[in-house]
């Protein structure tokens, strides 16, 4: 006996320390779904093609807007060459791809005839998938709002987007919802109001304080805060249809995506440390505060007042608990600094509300942020204030400075160490607890990005634009995520 106490305290005395020890992804829990993503707009190219109407971003990029005057007409191309994309991420061993679904290619005009050619090609795409064993997770509106409704009613901004987006919604469920079992309403609603109705970087870009960046006709004091409150509605409408009319028959899941960007204090004063968690409020609370516990965040009703809609009786019940599952795109943590002097002003926007300013914003230099504490600080956030919901990471990545020549050898190391250390970090949340079930590496090819046109990509395989057949390579992120997919270890 002796020597089997003795046999086992060299065991533990040698075996490297249970952090250190290899993972693998048969660590995660069961179930746990690892995947890729796209939106249509950044990835299908065919903008005119095959009853396809243009959408406010075709608007906005034509325009000339986007860095270097790019547009997404042709893009990645994955509208013609979606057999060859899902040949590769079945090569890959993906459990799931994340698309979104063309509003502007299902229902041209936003409103009326469904176009039986986007029916088609989305069947298509699902069924392909479908046939190689992976999951769609499907977005139904991912920014590429018909500009038939901006031009109509001003899209978002009136009461009528509510009841054009259920219709829309319920042509995507009743439609696909055979075969879609995951499905996102809206991506990222807590930043699409900040870009095309406070600060303009998005289209409509209507706006009205001097930001310098190119705005018409707004109003950024109020229309940030109406936009939202109606794609909460939207959301909340599009999610109990779905409930009623769907789900039992169906047996799919449905919820929506925001982006989760962590607010951290650029020092330790009081002061900064208040403006993050306000801005923490601002940012994810602007929904999650609603939709868990039933109204905007107390610190949103005391600083924007009079200016944040509220909910009717018949709406809050809507709204409150309407998913299954949050998704979250989180890239980095931001560093903000209380600016207590933007309280005073008469004239206050959504930043001069949280009374906050940004010190660095590092979205722009991802290849040297790997923070991946600051994931697991956010989701145990999400643990703490918002009791526990399910959680599927619907992007994390890296971007690299797109490489003029082409060059389509491009060694992406760092991108794989990234990926690694957030997906240990997501590994170690769940383990404490965090009801995370799914990660989504964005993005599964270079494509269109909203901010940069094609001067940054986050693809695991890069794509020759210079070609016109959009040849796809691959990086060395993408052989790693495949071999980790495959049953190896997270850090070979
Ligand atoms: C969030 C958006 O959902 C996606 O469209 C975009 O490409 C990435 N972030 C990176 O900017």
């Amino acid at each position: 006996l002796s020597c089997v106490v003795l046999l086992l305290l060299l065991v533990v005395a040698v075996a490297p320390p249970a952090s250190a020890a290899a993972i693998t992804r048969g660590d995660f829990p069961t179930g746990f779904v690892f995947g890729t993503g796209s939106s249509a707009y950044q990835i299908e190219g065919a903008v005119a093609e095959d009853g396809r109407k243009p959408s406010i971003w075709d608007t906005f990029t034509h325009s000339g807007y986007s860095p270097g005057g790019a547009t997404a007409d042709v893009t990645a191309d994955q509208y013609h060459k979606y057999k060859e994309d899902v040949k590769l991420l079945s090569e890959m061993g993906v459990d799931a791809y994340r698309f979104s679904i063309a509003w502007p290619r299902l229902i041209p005009d936003g409103r009326g005839a469904v176009n039986a050619k986007g029916l088609e090609y989305y069947n298509n795409l699902i069924n392909e998938l479908l046939r190689h064993g992976i999951q769609p997770h499907v977005t139904v509106y991912h920014f590429d709002l018909p500009q038939a409704l901006q031009d109509e009613y001003n899209g978002m901004l009136s009461r009528k987007f509510i009841d054009d987006y259920t219709v829309y919604a319920d042509v995507c469920f009743k439609n696909f919802g055979d075969r879609v079992k995951y499905w996102s309403t809206l991506n990222e609603p807590n930043i699409e109001p900040i870009g095309g109705y406070d600060q303009g970087f998005f289209p409509p870009q209507r706006c009205s304080l001097p930001f310098g960046i190119s705005c018409n006709n707004g109003n950024s004091t109020t229309e940030p805060y109406i936009v939202t409150h109606h794609l909460l509605l939207a959301h909340a409408s599009a999610v109990s249809l779905y409930k009623e009319k769907y789900q039992d028959k169906q047996g799919g899941k449905i919820g929506l995506t925001l982006l989760g960007s962590w607010n951290k204090p650029a020092t330790q004063t009081p002061e900064d440390i208040a403006a993050a968690a306000r801005m923490n409020d601002f940012h994810i609370g602007w929904y999650m505060h609603p939709l868990v516990h039933g109204d905007y965040p107390p610190v949103m009703r005391k600083n924007v007042g009079s200016r944040l809609p509220s909910f009717t009786a018949e709406e809050l019940k809507r709204v409150l608990g309407s998913f299954d599952f949050v998704g979250f795109n989180h890239y980095a943590a931001s560093y903000v600094k209380a600016d207590l002097s933007k309280l005073d002003q008469k004239l206050r926007d959504y930043m001069g509300d949280a009374a906050v300013r940004f010190e660095s914003v590092p979205f722009f230099d991802l290849k040297n942020q790997s923070s991946p504490w600051v994931l697991r600080e956010m989701l145990e956030h999400l643990q703490v204030k918002y009791k526990n919901p399910v959680v599927m990471i619907h992007e994390n990545g890296a971007a690299s400075v797109a490489d003029p020549s082409g060059d389509k050898a491009l060694d992406d190391e760092f991108r794989s160490r990234y990926l690694q250390d957030y997906i240990e970090a997501t590994l170690q949340s769940s383990r404490n607890g965090s009801n995370v079930q799914g990660y989504f590496v964005w993005s599964f090819v270079d494509m269109f990005e909203f901010l940069f046109g094609y001067r940054m990509g986050f693809g695991l395989y890069g794509v020759d634009f210079n070609s016109e057949e959009r040849t796809r390579y691959r990086r060395h992120s993408a052989k790693w995520y495949a071999g980790f997919l495959r049953g190896g270890e997270l850090r070979p």
